[in-house]
């Protein structure tokens, strides 16, 4: 059942390719520059005209709707918030008639996100779905989705049904850009033909692991790691450090590259491994100056990088090279390493990997 792999986060790890093909399948056209959502064609209109969108979630799932929030506000320009889905009921409800809610969800069962997309939908809301399980309580109350496709996800750390939600997410927001012509045809084109690139890409990182697991084998008793991202490499490095706490109870946390200096930076000492995500053209020289400013505390620098960032890979102790893509797609790529290094790191620890102590696949209680 584990297909020949230890456990099945490491399956679902390198189901990534297929898993994200299959999201990808009958609803791209690179040479059109065309995205077809059957879910959602017809709520097109209404999402067009959405004064914002609000996209609730929790854990990984949230960390997808921040990679969303990126990519709605860059290709279709409209505003985006990004929820937890347990504290949105807390908040003054100014949700209403003409804001479009998104809920994200691998299971379509997890107690918080179904409370606040009841909310939603009682007050006016649209509410869409971005699902794994097909038939699940959340795909069938919300009023349209897409399904990601990502096949059944075991492994309670959640890995393939990440890169489908962000690839779905990506296709509702090239859609949403065409309709509203904040992006143009050839843009659309060069983006689609981009994306499906990406489980070819994907296929690449995991064919050669041996870094990955060379800096594993360094670091499976630090106590603590940081990681560091911006923009589109943010949610990735809250990402990475939610995988390395839940599988294998090492203190992480994940943080705005530029948010160190205002508090964090006091943790980095010659013992405080620290996870660059420096993978992104628009922000690479000022990864380069965060990274120089962990160096000089000597800190450890793992970094994420590109073929040929020479100037990244000469500061850092050790690095992982990710296949180029447009800044836009990065964190479909530059999370993978980030997967596999708690997988490994858990593994090295004796670690439960696929039922981490305390948790549970989906969390049916608020
Ligand atoms: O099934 P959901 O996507 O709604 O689950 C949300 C979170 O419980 C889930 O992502 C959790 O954080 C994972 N264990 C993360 O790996």
């Amino acid at each position: 059942e584990k297909g020949g792999y230890d456990h099945f986060m490491l399956k679902e790890i390198f189901e990534q390719p297929k898993a994200l093909s299959d999201c990808l399948r009958g609803r791209i056209n690179a040479e059109e520059g065309t995205v077809t959502l059957g879910g959602i064609e017809g709520i097109m209109d209404q999402l067009v005209n959405a004064r914002r969108i609000i996209i609730a979630a929790c854990g990984t799932s949230w960390h997808s709707g921040l990679v969303g929030e990126y990519l709605f506000e860059y290709l279709a320009k409209v505003p985006v918030e990004v929820e937890y889905a347990s504290e949105f009921r807390y908040k003054e409800q100014l949700i209403g008639e003409g804001d479009v809610m998104i809920v994200i969800s691998q299971s379509g069962e997890t107690a918080d996100t179904l409370a606040a997309l009841r909310e939603a939908k009682s007050r006016g809301a649209l509410v869409l779905g971005v699902v794994n399980v097909v038939g699940s309580t959340i795909a069938r109350e919300t009023d349209a989705g897409v399904y990601i496709h990502a096949g059944p996800e075991i492994g309670v750390a959640s890995t393939k049904a990440f890169t489908a939600q962000v690839t779905v997410l990506t296709m509702m927001a090239i859609k949403l850009g065409l309709y509203k012509k904040t992006i143009d045809n050839k843009e659309a084109k060069k983006l689609i033909g981009e994306l499906a690139q990406i489980p070819a890409k994907i296929e690449e990182i995991l064919e050669s692991t041996d870094e990955i697991k060379e800096i594993s084998n360094l670091f499976s008793y630090a106590p603590n790691f940081l990681y560091l991202g911006r923009s589109y490499s943010f949610p990735v490095a809250l990402e990475g450090a939610l995988k390395l706490k839940e599988i294998s109870y090492i203190h992480a946390e994940g943080y705005p590259a530029a948010e160190m200096k205002h508090g964090p930076i006091a943790l980095i000492d010659e013992m405080m491994p620290v996870v660059v995500i420096a993978a992104t053209q628009h922000t690479n020289d000022k990864m380069i100056s965060n990274i120089e400013e962990v160096r000089a505390r000597k800190g450890r620098i793992i970094a994420i990088t590109n073929p040929g960032n020479e100037e990244v890979e000469d500061l850092a102790e050790f690095k992982s090279i990710v296949p180029e893509t447009m800044d836009v797609l990065s964190p479909l790529l530059t999370v993978i390493p980030l997967q596999l290094l708690s997988y490994y790191i858990a593994v090295n620890r004796g670690c439960n990997v696929d039922q981490p102590r305390n948790l549970a696949k989906s969390v049916t209680v608020e």
